[in-house]
């Protein structure tokens, strides 16, 4: 097995809070290991059009504080073809990169398997983005961030909600599930959660509304995952009003604010615990797999079973919502 002395690292697809953390955790471990590290900018697309750099330990102080990320992202469409991939292994060979570490979420995921496969460059994932959608580990790097922020944004909703005794609809992001809606409706005591893993029709939603009227609640806050089958909080809020014309709704969609931000103390602990076991992963010989932290403890899941499972929401939260919600 050929040794590793020079590792690449990139984030890609949507960036998240915690990856800058990721980044300083994989270069400041394998600088204590002997490795070199050169970061690759704007994701797969800088690894096809060249745009690779070393990092020193200097080059990442004072980025674990920061959102977003200093190596920057992209979504690739280059990356996608084989001739793309192809010129990305030239520069892969041109800086002698051994290896390479992918800080992203599933379609990173995928690109890193494939390229994996291709080209017998050895990779290791490091899931992060905002969604928590992917299987392997119990939380991906930039979620805890992401409700944090839904979360503060609730509250301040809350004030106006009740001042004006209205139905809010708010509308958080996370693709096609509802992770960061679930557990954003349960740290802000919202009433419902729409969410496409187990969607309440608007019917249900409308008795549960009348209920909690009987028992003299006078403002509510819905949460609706931005994949909610059942319509957006826009359309959620003209069916309900067209089922009850006295409802007064309101809608927020709080959209990319979720995505920025300072991380979270856990996210930046997350960052550094994946990060590391990354760079010693690499070291122990571990290929193609992702890093996760499950039930507290580092794991390695094979990246194949990583994009081909779903991470399915916690059943817990959601059988505590349904007492909560009222
Ligand atoms: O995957 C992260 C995410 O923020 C999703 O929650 C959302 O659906 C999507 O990215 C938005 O993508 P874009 O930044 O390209 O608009």
């Amino acid at each position: 097995m050929k040794l590793i002395k020079h590792i690449g690292v990139l984030t890609s697809g949507g960036d998240a809070p915690g990856m800058n953390a990721a980044i300083r955790a994989v270069v400041r471990t394998a600088i204590a290991k002997g490795v070199k590290t050169s970061g690759i900018y704007h994701g797969y697309n800088g690894l096809v059009k060249d745009e690779v750099k070393p990092l020193t330990m200097r080059d990442v102080s004072y980025i674990i504080s920061r959102g977003g990320t200093m190596l920057k992202s992209s979504r690739s469409d280059e990356f996608r073809t084989k001739e793309g991939r192809a010129r990305a292994h030239e520069v892969i060979i041109k800086h002698g990169l051994d290896a390479l570490i992918v800080i992203g979420g599933d379609g990173s995921m995928t690109g890193a398997k494939i390229f994996q496969e291709e080209f017998d460059v050895p990779v290791i994932g490091i899931p992060g983005t905002i969604d928590n959608d992917i299987f392997g580990t119990d939380f991906t790097i930039g979620f805890d961030t992401a409700v944090n922020v839904a979360m503060e944004c609730i509250d301040k909703i809350r004030d106006t909600a009740s001042s004006h005794d209205r139905l809010f609809l708010v509308e958080v992001m996370g693709r096609d599930t509802g992770h960061i809606a679930l557990r954003t409706a349960l740290a802000s005591g919202a009433v419902a959660v729409l969410v496409p893993e187990g969607p309440m029709s608007i019917n249900e939603l409308h008795e549960h509304l009348a209920y909690l009227k009987s028992k003299n609640k006078s403002s509510n806050i819905i949460i609706v995952a931005e994949g909610n089958p059942t319509g957006n909080a826009f359309e959620v809020a003209q069916k309900l009003e067209a089922l009850q014309p006295s409802y007064e709704t309101r809608v927020s969609v709080i959209g990319h604010i979720q995505r920025g931000g300072s991380p979270s103390a856990a996210d930046r602990v997350l960052a550094a615990e994946l990060g590391t076991f990354a760079v010693e992963s690499l070291l122990e010989g571990a290929r193609g797999v992702m890093v996760g932290v499950i039930d507290r403890k580092m794991v390695r899941t094979p990246i194949e079973e990583a994009i081909n499972q779903r991470n399915g929401l916690n059943e817990e939260l959601l059988r505590i919502s349904d007492y909560l919600s009222v």
